[in-house]
């Protein structure tokens, strides 16, 4: 398969064959990233800037990084110190910083849809870095890597996704990717949180942890999204660490090789018990480190390249 996109806006508009493609040249620029020099010259004059709009740790050190490694101009545009404060719209913002040659459009914003938005009159590439609850497609392809990484496979396998999947871009990234790879995905957490309509989306729907956890290959678990929650979904944190947290209890109900995952930022006791977060059984920052090569991956297909195939042994 060969890649023919200019943007990366979501992972419900791609095929199976497509992400396949871009973690196979993931697992090229993985290699890349083990040699002694580190960098390729692959985005050589070009220029990707990082328009955050929304906090973020992971995804935006690691476009920067991504974007370093393939020897492409950064440009981190930092919202809180920039005219949008004055009252500049998003359009405005991006088509000046396309005036100064920008190829790339790493965004991140509150508003779903502001990527595809930005895609329909910027003659640059746009990337997808989390839109609102709508989709974080980086993140769901380097979960993917990840799991095919540890488990050397994904179809067939059984992944729990566990809590606030209702407000999570992550978990319909997830889903979209999973499913479309041929995975099992179930859904656990609070009724409120994990409404049966995500029946839809091919996904087996379960309201008691226990039984979301027990046949899992891989347990991945998710914040409750405070900033994106329009009240409260459940009486207090406390009480949904009992009912939902991933305690040592509950980790020695489940198989003993599954696989423990999470997106980052973690809330230690809360979703997950600090010990578990830190255990063997977690893959959180190996996750991390992932995603460096699939962002690496990306920003390559998006600006011209077609696969692995292109990437230098
Ligand atoms: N997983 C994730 O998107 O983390 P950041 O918000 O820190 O980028």
């Amino acid at each position: 398969m060969s890649w023919n996109r200019k943007h990366l806006l979501d992972i419900e508009s791609l095929s199976a064959p497509e992400i396949l493609t871009v973690l196979d040249t993931a697992t090229a620029f993985k290699a890349v990233g083990e040699r002694a020099i580190k960098k390729v010259p692959a985005l050589r004059g070009k220029t990707v800037v990082n328009l955050f709009i929304e906090p973020s740790t992971r995804t935006r050190t690691s476009f920067e990084l991504a974007a370093v490694r393939l020897t492409a101009d950064v440009v981190n545009f930092t919202a809180e110190a920039s005219s949008l404060k004055k009252g500049e719209t998003l359009r405005d913002t991006a088509r000046n910083l396309e005036s100064l040659n920008a190829d790339i459009f790493v965004i991140r914003h509150s508003a779903a849809g502001a990527p595809h938005f930005l895609a329909r009159f910027l003659n640059a590439s746009v990337v997808n870095a989390g839109d609102g609850a709508h989709e974080h497609p980086t993140q769901a392809l380097l979960d993917a890597f990840t799991i095919r990484e540890k488990k050397g496979r994904i179809e067939g396998l059984k992944v729990t996704i566990l809590g606030d999947i209702l407000y999570s871009r992550v978990a319909r990234s997830n889903i979209w990717a999973l499913t479309k790879l041929g995975a099992h995905v179930t859904l656990g957490g609070p009724s409120t949180l994990v409404p049966r309509v995500f029946e839809k989306m091919g996904c087996r729907v379960t309201h008691n942890v226990e039984e979301a956890i027990a046949d899992a290959d891989i347990i991945n678990l998710l914040r409750i999204q405070h900033e994106r929650q329009r009240k409260t979904m459940f009486p207090g944190i406390g009480e949904y660490a009992n009912l939902y947290g991933l305690n040592k209890t509950r980790l020695a109900r489940t198989k003993p090789d599954a696989l423990i995952m999470h997106p980052g930022p973690i809330n230690r006791g809360v979703e997950i018990d600090s010990e578990i977060a830190d255990s063997n059984r977690s893959v959180i920052l190996e996750q991390v480190t992932n995603g460096l090569a699939v962002r690496m991956a990306v920003l390559f297909l998006v600006s011209g390249g077609k696969g692995p195939q292109e990437v230098a042994a």
